[in-house]
């Protein structure tokens, strides 16, 4: 069972109340959506989503009992919550989390292909009913496609190596096969991480187009926001905490990006960042789940009237 991350900061952040609308776009295992329901008892409204259909149903045995008339859950991925939650009439939003990354119930389900820990299928979408599954992505790449997702998405210290190795060993049909592929040539800064971290990372963001997908949709969920609404977004690692900080960097001076321009100063600014430094969690907190460690969360305010 998933445990959430950051939840009492994620709470403390968001400010639920009731008679607000939320959006919970990485809904996994349920816990802070569970959370924002609580605190923004007695009808608060929450629209939880996920691109992994599996996670939605387990959601739906555990959570509909208690909150049916207040919870509204739907498959999506991250890029399409936003027109999602103005179809079905949340916007304008009290509050938005994006927890990013994965659920431990995906990490521990061999079937799905996360682990490199666990013996399974070389899969790792979070929607198991469309796109391409890893190990067909890697049949499809020549060996500078490989080179340069390994470094972009896994800044994979000796990428060319690992590329060619893993194009010479293919097919890689299997979690294990491509773990060992992997601890064959590759080399890490530390001796603490696997060597597959890294290349394993690098693909789960290629099949699932995730930094694209976050890209694409901060300034949409912004957006929806109310005067006074919060959007609240953990990552857990560099990349993606780069795109939310340059994001909320340029949301909070009113920079946009224009194509074939550059950087342009043509609105004003839409949020205020709520804290400067991203929030981390508390030695406590690793202590007893150490998949927070690389957890970071940012916060910004919705500024102005907004028209949604
Ligand atoms: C860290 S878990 C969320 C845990 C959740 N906050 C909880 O309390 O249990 C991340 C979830 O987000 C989903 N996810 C990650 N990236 C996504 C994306 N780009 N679009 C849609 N869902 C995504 C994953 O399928 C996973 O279930």
């Amino acid at each position: 069972m998933h445990v959430p991350v950051l939840f009492d900061e994620v709470i403390q952040a968001l400010q639920p109340r009731s008679g607000g609308r939320y959006l919970d776009c990485t809904l996994g295992g349920g816990g802070h959506t569970a959370g924002i329901l609580s605190a923004s008892a007695p009808d608060g409204r929450v629209l939880a989503t996920d691109a992994d259909g599996e996670a939605i149903a387990r959601a739906r045995e555990r959570l509909c009992g208690a909150y049916a008339d207040r919870l509204t859950l739907r498959q999506a991925w991250l890029d399409e919550a936003p027109t999602l939650a103005r179809a079905l009439g949340f916007a304008p939003l009290n509050g938005v989390l994006v927890d990013l990354g994965l659920s431990s119930d995906q990490l521990e389900a061999a079937e799905r292909g996360f682990s490199f820990m666990r013996d399974g299928p070389l899969d790792m979408r979070f929607d198991r009913t469309r796109g391409e599954p890893a190990w067909m992505l890697i049949e499809r790449m020549d060996v500078q496609g490989l080179t340069e997702m390994l470094r972009d998405y896994g800044e994979v210290r000796n990428a060319r190596r690992v590329a060619e190795a893993i194009w010479q060993a293919r097919p890689i049909l299997t979690t294990g096969r491509l773990r060992d592929v992997v601890a064959g040539v590759a080399r890490t800064r530390s001796n603490r991480i696997h060597p597959a971290t890294q290349v394993f990372q690098a693909l789960r963001i290629a099949v699932n187009d995730e930094l694209r997908r976050l890209s694409a949709a901060l300034p949409e969920l912004i957006a929806l926001l109310s005067p006074g609404g919060r959007i609240a977004v953990i990552t857990f690692h560099s990349l993606e905490d780069r795109i939310v900080k340059e994001i909320f960097r340029r949301e909070s001076r009113g920079e946009v990006v224009q194509p074939g321009f550059g950087m342009g100063k043509d609105r004003p600014a839409r949020v205020r960042l709520v804290n400067k430094a991203p929030i981390v969690p508390s030695e406590a907190e690793v202590a007893r789940n150490p998949r927070a460690r690389s957890a970071k969360l940012r916060v910004a305010e919705r500024l102005a009237s907004v028209q949604v």
